[in-house]
This record gives structure tokens, C-alpha cells and sequence, in this order.
């Protein structure tokens, strides 16, 4: 590994879009089809793998909601949560908030109750076993109605305090934020806080949408916001953090390749930018595999990388004081 990839590899890092069902690694999928008794059309590694190959954002949600469909019992749970921690710890992410989309089990018969509980294991052993900071935000599926959506939000009222934020998932194009507006309401008046897929595959008017109508606190991709002068502005002006995913944008064929990608562009502009990885798994990295990539394609400095992880800290949904030492620590590094 070049020096510079070992200190991206060091750098204290946070991550703030990632879905927790894009992190099921192939040989647990299978584990799990064959311990719940689960058909899927995979046999081995190998095979789950090169169906990885994916079109467009649809295409890859076929794939990712089939895998979803693996998991059955508060221990699955669990071990897909702790593999993502132990992966996060290995890759330097102290701190992560990941969205968890129960909706998604509700036809397999399995309960939010079984769900939280796997994962908040899961947290509580990675806090414990290696100061790991992680915060769960409930993500919708944008695809099924609104009520759906709401009657989610009232199902997780029990476990209120899980939860940071709320979020909206799945098929873009076709289903704008409009659509969500009474949920975002309800959400934002029981105090979570907000973010949203948009522009991703969908156009500017989404993230338009989204700040306006839904009121959001970050954008979750946001990459089309540049055919928009005037949204670049307000973007800008305001600090709104955009949460982008190279890798992901590179699969789901957002950008042809990593080459093309515009994210240090958005940077040098001035938007509030920061990297991710999505849905690690099935997008070829978690989010060092993201920052190599930006390095080897766009010849990312590490003053780039620095600010790109200053404000994925900023841009969190931690207290400040939580805020203010992660970023003295990224300092301290940066001193180093
Ligand atoms: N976009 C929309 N929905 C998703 C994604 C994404 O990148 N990943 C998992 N669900
Ligand atoms: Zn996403």
C-alpha cells in the first residue's frame, strides 16, 4: 500500500450514508439462506458476486432487497450490524449513522422489535469493545405509500430513542419527496432529525423538493444538483451537506467512471460534500475503497481528504461537544 493510502487508512473517519442491508457480505447471505430455509438463485460466493453487475439504480435494489430477504431472527440481525462495526473498525470509521429500513422484513413476518434488538446489541458490544460511536436513523421505502411510511414511524414510537433521524430510500425517479411531506411533518415535529435521498438518478426539482417541502438537514447523494446554478447557491450558502458515494455512482452508472466523478469539483466549489459508501458490499468498497479510488481517478490531495472528512464530523448528527473532539482529534492527526 503507497503511503498515502495508509494514511487515509489511519485518518479518523466518519460515515453518514450507508444502509445497513448494503453491507450483508455474500458469504453471510448465503449462511443465512441456507439456516432460514431461504431459496435464492446463488450457490456460491462467486455466483452472488457476479450478479453485482448492475444497470441502473433499480437493477441493484432487485439485488439488495432479495438480500434483505436472507434474514429472519434477532441473531441475523446482529451479525449484520456487527460485521459492518468490525469493518468500520478495521477501516479507522469512529463514528457511523446508519439507516435501517424495517420496512423492508415486514413481509417475512419479522418484527421492528427483532430487528432493533439484534442491532442495538450489536452497538452497544462495538462501543464497548472499541469506543465505536454509532447512531441509527430509520429510512423509508419511497417506493411504497406514504401511509406505510407513517405507520412505520408509529411503530418505532416505542423505541423512539433509537433513532436520530429519518430518511427516505429506493426507487428515486417517480417518487419525489412531495410525495412524503405529511411524514416529514410528523417526523420533524417528534423531533428527528431530517435527510433524504435526492438527486441521485432524480433531477434537481428532488433536492428542491426536499429542502423546501420536507425541510431536510442533509441531502443523501445530491450529485444532479449541479445542473442547477441557482441550487448550487443555495446548497452553498446555506452548508447543506450532501452526502455522496463514489463507488455507488460508478456501479449504479451515475457517472461512467470514477474519472468523470464530480465530487472534488462540488468540494472546490464550496459545498458541504462528504464520502461514503452506501451499500459497500454490493458497490465494490467500504469507505476506504472509496477514498482510494477518489485518489488513484482524481488525484485527491490530502488537504481534500481532510476537509472532506472535517465535514462528514460537521455535517454528523452528534452533540457539539462530540462534534468539537472528533475534530480535534482529526486534527491532531493531521499534525501528525
Ligand atoms: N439510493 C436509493 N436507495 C437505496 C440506495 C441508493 O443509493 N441504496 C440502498 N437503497
Ligand atoms: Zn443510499
Amino acid at each position: 500500500m503507497s503511503d498515502f493510502k495508509q494514511w487515509l487508512w489511519a485518518m479518523p473517519k466518519a460515515e453518514l450514508h450507508l444502509h445497513i442491508d448494503g453491507s450483508l457480505q455474500a458469504a453471510r447471505l448465503l449462511q443465512l439462506a441456507a439456516k432460514n430455509g431461504v431459496e435464492i438463485p446463488y450457490n456460491s460466493v462467486e455466483s452472488v458476486e457476479q450478479a453485482y453487475n448492475f444497470e441502473d439504480l433499480q437493477s441493484f435494489l432487485d439485488l439488495y432487497y432479495l438480500g434483505a430477504s436472507v434474514l429472519r431472527d434477532e441473531e441475523d440481525f446482529y451479525f449484520l450490524m456487527k460485521d459492518y462495526l468490525d469493518k468500520c473498525h478495521e477501516q479507522n470509521i469512529v463514528h457511523t449513522e446508519i439507516m435501517v429500513e424495517p420496512q423492508t422484513y415486514l413481509p417475512y413476518g419479522v418484527t421492528v422489535e427483532t430487528v432493533l434488538n439484534g442491532f442495538r446489541k450489536a452497538i452497544a458490544d462495538a462501543k464497548a469493545q472499541n469506543g465505536q460511536s454509532a447512531l441509527m436513523i430509520l429510512s423509508l421505502l419511497r417506493h411504497l405509500s406514504e401511509d406505510e411510511a407513517i405507520a412505520m414511524l408509529d411503530s418505532v414510537a416505542p423505541y423512539r430513542d433509537d433513532f436520530v433521524a429519518i430518511g427516505l430510500a429506493s426507487s428515486e425517479l417517480g417518487h419525489p419527496p412531495s410525495k412524503f411531506e405529511r411524514l416529514y411533518a410528523k417526523a420533524k415535529a417528534q423531533g428527528y432529525k431530517l435527510i433524504a435521498h435526492a438527486g441521485e438518478e432524480g433531477p434537481p426539482e428532488y433536492i428542491w423538493e426536499a429542502l423546501d417541502l420536507l425541510h431536510v438537514d442533509r441531502i443523501d447523494h445530491g450529485v444532479r444538483c449541479v445542473e442547477d446554478t441557482e441550487l448550487v447557491v443555495r446548497l452553498i450558502n446555506e452548508q447543506i451537506p450532501l452526502t455522496v458515494c463514489p463507488l455507488s455512482n460508478v456501479r449504479l452508472c451515475v457517472f461512467e467512471k470514477m474519472a468523470d466523478h464530480n465530487l472534488l469539483q462540488m468540494l472546490q466549489q464550496g459545498l458541504c460534500v462528504t464520502v461514503n459508501s452506501d451499500d459497500p458490499t454490493y458497490f465494490g468498497g467500504f469507505m476506504n475503497e472509496n477514498f482510494e479510488s477518489l485518489a488513484d481517478a482524481l488525484a485527491l490531495t490530502k488537504e481534500q481528504a481532510l476537509q472532506l472528512v472535517a465535514n462528514s464530523f460537521k455535517a454528523s448528527f452528534l452533540s457539539d461537544e462530540a462534534k468539537a473532539a472528533y475534530l480535534s482529534q482529526l486534527q491532531d492527526f493531521a499534525a501528525s
